[in-house]
């Protein structure tokens, strides 16, 4: 897994400044600050607003509109469940919303302060034994709500 160094206000600054020119800067300002430092602070907020005119509602609207910014550091673990056809087949979409409703893990949420996330990806090539996941390049098939909730919860 990527390390980000930890959030730094200056560099912040200077990544804003350095993109604030650009058309559009929202977007680009808030990839280059999730790239830098694995997710976008709060305190990045104020910065943006102010580089670019915005009200900081703004900023902070286009941040929560855009699921794939995190406003936290990135979680230790990441759970990648597939959710192509043939693990889709196998029961994928129940499995994600048992994990809702049981374990109160929402697939491809980045919101939140969280030790792991499950992500939606598809196809890990393990068609025959889905549903499956992959986690820390482990592959593991025929996978269920508490299987993944369980991986989520298990601490290294
Ligand atoms: S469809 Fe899920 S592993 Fe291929």
């Amino acid at each position: 897994m990527v390390h980000y160094p930890a959030w730094d206000q200056d560099e912040a600054r200077s990544i804003v400044s350095s993109l604030a020119h650009l058309e559009g800067a929202t977007l680009p300002i808030l990839h280059a600050l999730q790239e830098e430092f694995g997710y976008v602070d709060p305190q990045a907020v104020p910065l943006i607003a102010e580089a670019l005119n915005l009200s900081r509602a703004d900023v902070h609207g286009t941040i929560s509109f855009y699921h794939d910014f995190r406003t936290a550091p990135p979680p230790r673990k990441i759970v990648k469940l597939c959710r192509a056809e043939a693990c889709q087949a196998q029961g994928c979409e129940t499995l994600v919303e048992d994990l809702a409703r049981e374990h109160g893990i929402v697939v491809d949420s980045h919101h939140g302060n969280q030790d792991a996330v499950v992500e939606t990806v598809y196809c890990l090539g393990n068609c025959a034994l889905g549903p499956s996941a992959l986690v820390e390049g482990e592959l593991i098939g025929r996978v269920d709500a508490d299987r993944i909730a369980a991986l989520c919860g298990a601490r290294q």
